[in-house]
């Protein structure tokens, strides 16, 4: 949908910046180009602020939980695109019942993650309950002839996927100036479907672009490329060393669980990332077709790139 007026929460941050550049570098095909954001974000990143004004996008700055100021910031607007994060995702609710009763017609929360109704056990999963409810009110609660919706389900972000979390080195990662890579599975060749940050963007904008009624008010599942954390090492091996790394294990699904539990019952804020990382290797992403197509199959980048960019990015340290 060509010329729709749209607003951005979470515009600033980790993955709403590649959703809002991606945006901009499509500039010419939306209408107004609008972002709330916090007047602490206003604070401590007014020059980024500034640059977005030079390039025709409205920065609203107010409190996301002023009714007043939301509704203020819907006037006029069609389309409104969150990228809260993980401790703002309940804070969606009131945003959307305040979107139906205003001009905004879709609404797409914060998601861009694993698929949270992937199956009958994902609605038991600790890190997908605030987001169920997101979507429980988006499907139950509110008139489809007030407000669409879509969500952009992208599964791991790439880059994230390759990086060791500090102090959790079982949940697997890639350190590429030490040669060590921890892969999850049993013997890694297990398959998982990623996205990078920048195709987050790009695939937001194929969904904004080539809405259709297949495309509206559903889960989305899109990704950059599907592959192994093997293939992934084998990617590493050949554009470093040419040969294998000296240090590689692997982190079975039972050994994840195992410090999953550990992680929860000792109230460990990290046990997420846990969780998650089960739930990939469980095969938590997989899709008998992903959604790509849908949007007009914008083009991805590949594997080979994800592991150039962390190359370069580890030796420009
Ligand atoms: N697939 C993956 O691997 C992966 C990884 C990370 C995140 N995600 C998902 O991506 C989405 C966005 O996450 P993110 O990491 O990009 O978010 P983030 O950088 O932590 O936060 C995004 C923005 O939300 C606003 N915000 C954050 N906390 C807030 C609070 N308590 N109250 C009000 N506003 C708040 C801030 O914007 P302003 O100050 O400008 O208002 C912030 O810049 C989430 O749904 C998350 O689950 C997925």
């Amino acid at each position: 949908m060509a010329g729709q007026n749209i607003l951005l929460f979470g515009a600033t941050g980790q993955i709403g910046s590649f959703i809002l550049t991606a945006i901009l570098s499509a500039r010419t095909q939306f209408g107004r180009v609008a972002i709330f954001t916090s007047p602490r974000t206003a604070e401590t990143k007014a020059a980024y602020l500034e640059k977005l004004k030079e390039q025709n996008v409205e920065v609203i700055i107010g409190d996301v939980e002023d009714e007043n100021a939301i509704k203020a910031a819907y006037d006029g607007i069609d389309t409104v695109i969150s990228a809260l994060g993980r401790n703002a995702l309940a804070q969606q609710i009131p945003l959307i019942r305040l979107a139906a009763s205003s001009s905004v017609k879709w609404f797409l929360p914060s998601e861009y993650g694993t698929d949270i109704a992937y199956g009958p056990a994902s609605a038991h999963e600790k890190p997908h309950q605030q987001k169920l409810k997101v979507r429980a009110v988006l499907e139950k609660e509110i008139s489809r002839a007030d407000l669409d919706y879509s969500y952009v389900v992208t599964g791991p972000f790439a880059e994230m996927y390759l990086h060791f979390t500090p102090g959790m080195e079982e949940a697997g990662g890639w350190d590429v100036k030490a040669r060590k890579a921890v892969l999850l599975g049993e013997t890694g060749k297990e398959r998982v479907s990623l996205t990078t940050m920048k195709d987050v963007g790009t695939l937001v904008v194929a969904t904004l672009l080539h809405s259709t009624p297949e495309s509206r008010n559903r889960p989305l599942c899109v990704n950059s490329f599907t592959t192994s954390p093997a293939e992934i090492q084998a990617e590493f091996e050949r554009q470093t060393t040419g040969k294998p790394w000296d240090d590689v294990s692997c982190t079975s699904v039972e050994r994840l669980r195992e410090l999953e539990t550990a992680a929860w019952e000792a109230g460990n804020p990290a046990a997420t990332v846990f969780t998650l990382r089960r739930i990939w290797t469980e095969g938590g992403t997989l899709y008998n077709q992903r959604a790509n197509g849908l949007i007009g199959e914008p083009k991805m980048m590949s594997l080979g790139e994800v592991v150039a960019n962390e190359i370069k990015r580890v030796s420009s340290l």
